[in-house]
Parts: C-alpha cells; sequence; structure tokens
C-alpha cells in the first residue's frame, strides 16, 4: 500500500489539477473553468485532492444538494490508480466535511458497475437513474418562427432569466422525477444554471417567459455542449414549445462550430426523454443516483 494524503484546494494549481481529475473520470463531460469554480466557492462546498506516493490520482466534492438536507459527496479516482484504498480515504473525509455540515442524508453518482460496488459497500442505495442522451449536430435548419409567442435569448433580453425563474423554473421543477422537489435559489439559478446568455434562448408570451431552453458551453472542448434545463409551463405544453426552443438551440451549435449535444435526464421522465428522442437523440450513458443516511456507520469502522 502507498502512502496517501488529502489535500486542500487552494491556489489556481490544485484547482487545475481537480479539474484534469474529473476530466479524466468523466471524459464525456464538461467540466467547469478555475474560474467558474472559483466562483461557486462557499463554505459548505469542500473541493480535495488525493495523492498517492506524492502523485495527485484523485479528487473530491463535498457540497450542499438541490435538496433539502441532502449533501452531495463525490470521491473519483483515476480508472489506473483505483483498488487502492483512494477512494475510501476520499469518501471518509468527504462524509466527515458533509455531517459536520448537519445533512441527514449524503448522495452521489455512480455510473460503472465497479462505482456502484463501492457506494453499496458504504451503505448507499440506488435511488434513481439518469439516461445521457446524445445527438450529433450536422447542418440544423432554424425553426419557423412560432406566432404566439417569441424566442429571444438571454443575451438580448438579460433580464428575462430572473423573470425566468419565477415564471418557469419554480413551476416545472416539481415535474421532475427526483424523490424530493429541486431546492434552487434564484442565485444559483442565475449563475450555475446558465453560461453563455447568448446560447440560452427563452419562448416569452406577452410579458410572461413561459419556455426556457439553451446549451451550456464547453471551454475545454468548444465542439461540443450540454443541453440546459428546460422547461415549459403547464398550460403551454403540447404546443411544440420545447421542441422549437431545442430546434433553435441545436442551429444554433450548427452555427457555432458544435458537432455534439448531450443531456442528462431522469430515467422516469418519460416524456423529456421521447421529446429528445423524437429530436434524434440516442442514449448513450446511465448515472446511478445513491444516497445513505448520515452518519455514515461504517465511518468510524474504516477510520482514516
Ligand atoms: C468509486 C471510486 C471512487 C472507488 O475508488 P477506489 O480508490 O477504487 O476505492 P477503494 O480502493 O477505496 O475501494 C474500497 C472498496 O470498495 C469496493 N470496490 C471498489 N471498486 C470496486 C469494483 N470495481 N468492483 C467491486 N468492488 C469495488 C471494494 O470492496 C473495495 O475494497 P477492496 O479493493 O479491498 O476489495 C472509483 O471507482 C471512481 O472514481 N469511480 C468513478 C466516480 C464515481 O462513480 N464516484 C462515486 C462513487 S459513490
Amino acid at each position: 500500500m502507498g502512502v496517501i494524503e488529502i489535500l486542500p484546494v487552494e491556489t489556481d494549481a490544485d484547482y487545475e489539477a481537480w479539474r484534469q481529475v474529473r476530466i479524466a473520470v468523466l471524459p464525456h463531460e464538461r467540466c467547469p473553468s478555475v474560474a467558474e469554480m472559483r466562483e461557486l466557492a462557499t463554505p459548505q462546498r469542500l473541493l480535495l485532492l488525493a495523492a498517492l506516493d506524492g502523485k495527485v490520482v484523485a479528487n473530491g466534492l463535498s457540497d450542499r444538494s438541490n435538496e433539502a438536507g441532502r449533501g452531495v459527496v463525490a470521491p473519483r479516482v483515476r480508472p489506473e490508480e483505483r483498488r487502492r484504498g483512494v477512494g475510501t480515504r476520499m469518501l471518509v473525509a468527504l462524509v466527515e466535511h458533509a455531517e459536520a455540515q448537519g445533512y441527514i442524508v449524503a448522495g452521489c453518482n455512480a455510473e460503472d458497475e465497479g462505482s456502484l460496488a463501492f457506494a453499496q459497500r458504504f451503505g448507499f442505495v440506488e435511488t434513481g437513474r439518469q439516461v445521457e442522451q446524445v445527438r450529433p449536430i450536422g447542418p440544423e435548419p432554424w425553426p419557423e418562427p412560432p406566432t404566439t409567442y417569441e424566442i429571444v435569448t438571454v443575451a438580448e433580453r438579460p433580464e428575462l432569466w430572473a423573470a425566468a425563474y419565477e415564471q418557469v423554473a419554480l413551476p416545472t421543477f416539481p415535474d421532475m422525477d427526483v424523490p424530493t422537489p429541486l431546492d434552487v435559489s434564484a442565485e444559483q439559478w442565475a449563475t450555475e444554471w446558465i453560461n453563455d446568455p447568448a446560447a440560452m434562448f427563452v419562448a416569452v408570451a406577452g410579458e410572461k417567459v413561459i419556455g426556457v431552453a439553451g446549451l451550456m458551453l464547453d471551454t475545454d472542448r468548444p465542439e461540443r455542449a450540454e443541453v440546459a434545463y428546460t422547461g415549459v409551463r403547464r398550460e403551454w405544453r403540447g404546443k411544440a414549445v420545447a421542441s422549437t426552443l431545442k430546434r433553435t438551440s441545436m442551429a444554433w451549435a450548427a452555427e457555432h462550430g458544435i458537432s455534439e449535444v448531450y443531456t442528462w435526464t431522469q430515467q422516469g421522465n418519460d416524456k423529456m426523454r421521447r421529446l429528445n428522442e423524437h429530436l434524434g437523440f440516442t442514449d448513450r450513458a446511465v448515472s446511478i443516483n445513491v444516497r445513505a443516511a448520515l452518519p455514515l456507520e461504517l465511518t468510524q469502522e474504516i477510520g482514516a
């Protein structure tokens, strides 16, 4: 067994090392830039690195989640450095922090069988699954402009993003297939749910925002983008608002050199998954949501 050290993330170089582990573990996903990560810093949010014999091999995140009372713990070990006890040490450190914040539940995501086995070993149980859907971007025609509402970007009408929080996000979050409703503050909506206002589209009828959809751009891999939150107010459903917004995003993507968009949807959210299939998306990865009650029973036994 090598020597495992758990290290804080402080300098830009530490942040970059943290990002590089995350990119190695989740190559298909965009990772926030150092600047974005610094902006997300809060007292509740803990980022760690783990070194094995002096070399950084893992990272970890412990933070609040979008659900009241639940914290997130995410240990990630470079694939070639697994089964050496690093994941365990990282998990213990992250759980300790989550417990100190007073959370009663910790959640994380496992994307392969080995990671699920690891989580189960520590008492985590599956609570749901998310499916990643991917679509290659080719020449994408702009949809016909709608007649009963208008589509604008947040870059054109910045004030509409805050309005979208009240008028679309809050009323549509309960429709997502998650065990407890999302608890997202207006501030998080303004910072974490959008990255480039030119790539975020809002449907407006009169003065009311009725739908949102757009892209989260990826500065490491500008040829791909993640689909941002898509939501349409209930009274406007069944009128092609979501598909028109999504087609608008795809036409924008095509014009901006993007060759692939991907999206994560709760497995139980059949409506959204079918809409995506209809738009040409196919399934790629599955992410298993797991959670455990805190304090984690095994923490004491394993020690650190
Ligand atoms: C999950 C993860 C962090 C584990 O890291 P690790 O350094 O390999 O974990 P450890 O060496 O501390 O493993 C501890 C125990 O978990 C179990 N375990 C870990 N990986 C396993 C696998 N692939 N298959 C079966 N059991 C496994 C074993 O019981 C292992 O003990 P052992 O090696 O003595 O048999 C790592 O696989 C990873 O980064 N996965 C991708 C990210 C992820 O899904 N993280 C969230 C998990 S909640």
